[in-house]
């Protein structure tokens, strides 16, 4: 890839571009207001993926005590597969441990063959299932975490 592509701390301005690229990637996005509060949220980390000043990608998580929870991650369309979404999620494990996580869990659907490869390469493994945890379909959520990060 030959554009440059960087990766930094969400501020609150983010908040439109990430907003967008949420209704571009789930079903049942948060709206812009809902990352503007998450921005200066302080259990929150969320770090953006710049290609060339355009926000592509973008992950958070919650972190309290030594756990920390995966709120969201995602990458524009047009980008995805080409390795974007491992430095993004790299890039948050990487905060997380940085704010005394020791442990890292998350919810995915089964159906998401992308994200679970993803967070299989990160150690993360299914121990379990939340029964119709997705309102839209009613598909079932997969619990992952890994305890050792
Ligand atoms: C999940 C997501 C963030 C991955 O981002 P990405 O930039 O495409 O990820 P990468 O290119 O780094 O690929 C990660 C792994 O998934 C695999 N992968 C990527 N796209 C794939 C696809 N369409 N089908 C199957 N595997 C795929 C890659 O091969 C790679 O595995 P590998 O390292 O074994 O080769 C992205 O697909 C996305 O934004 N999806 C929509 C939002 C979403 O579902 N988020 C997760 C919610 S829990």
């Amino acid at each position: 890839m030959d554009k440059k592509l960087i990766f930094r701390t969400m501020i609150q301005d983010d908040a439109d571009a990430v907003a967008e690229l949420e209704a571009k990637s789930f079903v049942m996005p948060w709206s812009r207001e809902d990352f503007w509060r998450e921005a200066k949220n302080e259990l929150a980390t969320y770090i953006v993926g710049e290609l060339d000043g355009k926000i592509v990608a973008y992950a958070g998580a919650w972190v309290s005590f030594n756990q920390a929870e995966v709120m969201s991650v995602a990458v524009e369309p047009e980008y995805r597969g080409q390795g974007i979404g491992t430095i993004l999620f790299g890039k948050l494990v990487k905060a997380v441990k940085l704010r005394g996580a020791t442990a890292i869990t998350l919810e995915v659907r089964p159906s998401n063959t992308a994200a679970i490869k993803l967070y299989k390469s990160f150690g993360l493994r299914s121990v379990g299932r939340r029964k119709g945890y997705y309102l839209d379909n009613g598909e079932d959520a997969l619990i992952m975490w890994n305890t050792k990060l």
